[in-house]
Order: structure tokens, then sequence, then C-alpha cells
């Protein structure tokens, strides 16, 4: 007879304990291993050196384009442009850099400057490779690189500030241009000086700079003598540093590894989960002999 009573305690019992293991095992977890998700980041190589939006279409009639050129001259006092710099109209005005005005057209890189142009606080630098200097060229260099090659080419000849020909004897080198990374491999531009004559390189192509074509402190333009081809386009940049050891025990799981994360998560629950059920289980046990004898 005390089996008929004791057997549904001890059913009951169980289904308790099952219920408050399962309970505890569905609960989030005290102290998650991994820290939360970083937010996601963005390529180096995806970022865009450019990232302002183009500007509306402009009305076919241009305004008038800024009326100084200047070659081999000081600077003269510039009257203010009338309307937003326009650095297609200015080479154009200066003549001798229709390669340059093509790719900077094609690459959309002309309307780019200009948007920039317009609302950058350092100004830019422009190093424009002549025709002569593109003709020098092995036949073909141009053709033989990708819009996006042809687009870094024209951002690693400007200099993401203005700067008149006697603060280049300052600069320090490596110098950094809109292409990118100043790294072994990347956009280095190197700049050596003797008086007004300035020399640059990239280590695989070497230019001096001919005349200053433009300057209204907002936007320098020089001639160079050659294209300053960029070491990107030779050597490969070194392989970014390998992955580092996995921390065993670290808080700071790398957003890299979600799985070892994962996993360290689910055998944590588990564990917890075995732990409870066998206590549990014990308890139940210890009260079940208490009751049958
Ligand atoms: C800049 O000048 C070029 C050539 O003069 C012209 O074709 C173009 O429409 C101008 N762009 C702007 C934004 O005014
Ligand atoms: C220049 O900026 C002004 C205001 O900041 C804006 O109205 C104008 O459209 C811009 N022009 C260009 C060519 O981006
Ligand atoms: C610049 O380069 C030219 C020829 O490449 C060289 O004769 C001149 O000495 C160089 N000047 C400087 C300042 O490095
Ligand atoms: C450029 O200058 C940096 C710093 O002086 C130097 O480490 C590097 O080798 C130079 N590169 C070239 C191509 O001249």
């Amino acid at each position: 007879m005390e089996q008929v009573i004791i057997m549904p305690t001890f059913a009951s019992l169980m289904l308790f304990c099952m219920h408050f293991t399962y309970v505890l095992a569905q609960s989030p977890l005290p102290a998650p291993v991994s820290a939360p998700p970083a937010p996601p980041t963005i390529p180096v190589s995806a970022q865009s050196p450019l990232p302002l939006p183009l500007p509306p279409p402009q009305p076919a009639a241009a305004p008038p384009a800024p009326t100084t050129t200047i070659f081999t001259q000081p600077p003269a006092l510039a009257p203010a442009p009338t309307g937003p710099t326009n650095v297609t109209a200015i080479l154009e005005k200066a003549h001798g850099f229709t390669t340059l005005i093509r790719l900077l057209k094609t690459t959309q890189s002309a309307e780019r400057i200009n948007t920039e142009l317009n609302t950058t606080n350092q100004g830019l630098t422009i190093l424009a490779p002549t025709d002569a200097a593109f003709a020098s060229l092995k036949s073909g260099t141009l053709n033989s690189y990708t819009s996006e090659q042809q687009t870094e080419l024209i951002q690693s000849h400007v200099l993401p500030s203005y700067l008149t020909i006697s603060q280049f004897q300052t600069a320090s080198n490596p110098m950094s241009t809109q292409a990118g990374g100043t790294n072994y491999g990347l956009f280095p531009l190197n700049v050596t000086t003797t008086g007004t004559s300035v020399n640059l390189t990239t280590g695989f192509a070497h230019a001096s700079i001919l005349n200053t074509v433009y300057t209204d402190n907002q936007l320098a333009i020089y001639g160079i003598d050659h294209v300053l081809l960029p070491q990107r386009f030779f050597v490969a940049p070194p392989p970014s540093p390998p992955p580092a050891p996995a921390p065993a025990p670290s808080k700071h799981v790398k957003k890299a590894q979600p799985p070892p994360a994962v996993s360290a998560y689910a055998s944590n629950a588990v564990s917890l989960m075995h732990e409870i059920s066998f206590r549990a289980f014990a308890v139940v046990g210890l009260l079940a002999a208490y009751w049958l004898f």
C-alpha cells in the first residue's frame, strides 16, 4: 500500500526536477564567455578615400573657369573664382594635360575632386603628369589597368592638403596620397628637394615638378614630367600578420572566431545542465530512499 502512495509522489518529484532542469538550461547563462560582437568594421580596401556624395549634375552652362593659369612663375594673386573650382576646366585652360583630363573624367575622379574642393578645410594638391609624361609610359600601360587601378593611379597623384612648393621641403616621408596606405607595397610617395626643385618617387617611378599650373590657397596643381606609378602596381603588399594563437580562456573572443566562442558557450550550457540534473536526481534518490525505507 505504501508503494501506491509513494509512486505518484516520486513521479511528480521527478517531473518537478526535470522541469527545473529544463528551465535552467533554457535560461540565459550568467557571465557569457564572449564579449558582445564588435560593430562590423569596414575592410580597409573598401574604404573610399573620397567619401563625399557626388554633386548634383551641373547645368550645361558652366560657370567661367578661374582665370589664373601660371607657368613657371610665382603664383600671382588670383581673382576669387566665381563658381566652384573645376579641376578639368583648369587643366584644359593650361593645355598639355589631355590624357590626365581623360582619366579624370573616365574614372569620375574629376567630380569627386571638385566636390572635395567645395568642402575640404585642408585643400588639395594635384601632381599632374603632362601628356609627355603619359606618352613616355610603355605603350598600352594605361589600358592594361583596370578601372579601379586607373582610379588608384589618379588618387596616388592627389595629396590630401594644399602644399606650396616650399612646403614640400618640410614634408615628411612617406607622404600620404588619396590612394591609401603608405606601407611598403601600397602607395608611399617620397619627396626630396633642393631649393625650389622638387623630386618625387614611389620607388618604382620618379618625377620632378616642372611648373606651377594653378594655385589659389586651397588647390595647387603642379605639372610633373613622369607618371608616378605606385608601388602597389609592382609589388604585392606584405601579407597581413598571421592570426594570433587562439587564446584559450580569454574573454576577448575575436569576431573572426565565432565557432570556438559558440562551442565554449554551448559546452558551458551542457555542463551546467548536467550538473543540475545530477544534483536534482541525487535529491530525488535521497527523498525516495527516505520515503521507501
Ligand atoms: C568642368 O569643366 C569641364 C570642362 O570645361 C566641363 O565639361 C564640366 O561640365 C565642368 N564641370 C562642372 C561641374 O562645372
Ligand atoms: C558646394 O557647396 C555648397 C554649399 O556647401 C552647395 O550648395 C553646392 O552645391 C556645392 N557645389 C558643388 C559643386 O559641390
Ligand atoms: C631630382 O632628379 C633629377 C633627375 O632625376 C636630379 O638631377 C636632381 O639632382 C634631383 N634633385 C633632387 C633635389 O633630388
Ligand atoms: C621613403 O622614405 C622612407 C622614410 O625616410 C623610407 O623608409 C623609404 O625607404 C623611402 N622609400 C623610397 C621609395 O624612397
